[in-house]
């Protein structure tokens, strides 16, 4: 056996061991039992401990904010359900819970905060949100041998997670899946950078008409020369390039993976980001950190700006990373994930959700 499939032996036997325990609450939702006896809970429409040959394709969607795993879940399933594809697609939505949510002891639970970021649980500091997104990804690679596509996708809160999780895993990738995965950011408010590289005090200025960002505009004509290091006001500003920022200070599972590991392989892993056309509003939840500031104001200009940063300064090609707008849409998870860009990402381009379906567990 070469290295990389012993590596991989590993990895599945301590998934299995993960997810055996996997089993239905009264309510509806699957558990995974982790190996120190904590409970993590999902929707999805079958259970990650049970085999299923005919599933060919694994959606995770993690939630927002708001932490409504079930109505990504919903969203998801009234989706293939809409295109008869129920049947082979794994639709797994995992729900970080917080304090927020009175969570049982027994439960992982996360910092309300802290989950988007890779953070480890508040009562296992071993076990850190992205950790967890592993075990499914590997459950799934596991349970389903005749898969054929990985997508994992977030909206809001979740694109920031898909970010950095696409980012920085070193379980949920092609190479050790044996599966194309593919990362899509929906509308995140903030991006990880890569170095520190921002817009040049001049470049930020300009933003207003050289990346204006309204509505039915994708003009954003910054060139490499625009990006410089460290950010102007850096002063003012000194974290900017930490924590969920950028790669300095990196904490939870960010922080076990080298820096230069998370660079160099960036541009290989397959991102799709969509942002919605509207989607320009400048007040909370949106971030208005300093370090968020630096990328631009709205989470549309924002991801313009990731665009040119990324294909002007990190060797991201067009063909492994896309960017597309969503027109009519702002922050609003429903429109998105009802447009046909998205419908298209899932590889179910027909069928607008007609609420078909509304599944509650
Ligand atoms: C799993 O397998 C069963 C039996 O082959 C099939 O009926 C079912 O639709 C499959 N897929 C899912 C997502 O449960
Ligand atoms: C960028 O676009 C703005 C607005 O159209 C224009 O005024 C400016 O000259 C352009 N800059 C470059 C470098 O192309
Ligand atoms: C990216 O996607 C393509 C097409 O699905 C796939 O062949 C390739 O393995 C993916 N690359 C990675 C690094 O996941
Ligand atoms: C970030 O920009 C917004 C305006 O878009 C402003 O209200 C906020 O005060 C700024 N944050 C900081 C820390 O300057
Ligand atoms: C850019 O990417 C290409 C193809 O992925 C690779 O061959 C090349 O070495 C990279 N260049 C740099 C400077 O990283
Ligand atoms: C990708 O980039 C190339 C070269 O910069 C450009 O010619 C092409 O139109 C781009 N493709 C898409 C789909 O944006
Ligand atoms: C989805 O979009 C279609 C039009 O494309 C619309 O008829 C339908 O009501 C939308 N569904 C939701 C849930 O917004």
């Amino acid at each position: 056996m070469e290295r990389g499939n012993i590596a991989l032996c590993i990895i599945l036997v301590a998934a299995v061991y993960v997810v055996v325990g996997a089993h239905l609450n009264p309510t509806g939702r699957y558990y995974i039992d982790d190996i120190t006896g904590y409970k993590f809970p999902y929707y999805a429409n079958l259970d990650l401990s049970t085999e299923n040959s005919s599933v060919t394709k694994l959606i995770l969607v993690i939630h927002g904010g708001q932490r409504n795993a079930i109505d990504y879940y919903n969203l998801l399933y009234n989706i293939a359900q809409s295109t008869n594809t129920l049947p082979k697609t794994a639709i797994v939505a995992p729900h970080f819970l917080c304090w927020k949510d009175n969570p049982t002891l027994d439960v992982l639970s996360f910092d309300c905060d802290g989950w988007l970021r890779g953070l480890a649980s508040v009562n296992k500091d071993t076990i850190y949100s992205f950790t967890v997104l592993d075990w499914l990804l590997i459950a799934g690679a596991m349970r389903f041998p005749h898969l054929t596509e990985i997508i994992v996708v977030g909206h809001s809160a979740g694109g920031q997670t898909v970010q950095r999780y696409g980012a920085s895993t070193t379980k949920g990738i092609t190479e050790v899946l044996r599966v194309p995965v593919k990362y899509v950011v929906v509308n995140p408010g903030t991006y990880m950078y890569l170095d520190d590289k921002r817009l040049s005090h001049s470049a930020h200025h300009q933003l207003k008409y050289r990346c204006p960002a309204l509505s039915g505009s994708s003009l954003c004509n910054f060139t490499a020369s625009d990006f410089v290091g460290p950010y102007w006001r850096v002063g003012s500003c000194p974290e900017y390039n930490s924590g969920k920022y950028g790669l300095e200070n990196s904490e939870g599972y960010i922080r076990n993976v080298p820096a230069n590991t998370i660079i160099q392989r960036y541009p290989s892993r397959n991102f799709t980001y969509l942002l919605g056309d509207l989607d320009v509003k400048l007040t909370r939840p949106l971030d208005l950190h300093c370090a968020a500031n630096a990328t631009g104001y709205s989470r549309k200009q924002r991801g313009l700006v990731w665009e040119k940063y990324l294909y002007l300064t990190q060797n991201v090609s067009n063909t492994t990373q896309v960017f597309k707008i969503v027109p009519h849409c702002g922050h609003e998870m429903t429109c998105m994930f009802n447009s046909s860009e998205f419908r298209a990402e899932m590889g179910s381009p027909t069928d607008p959700i007609g609420l078909v379906h509304s599944r509650r567990l």
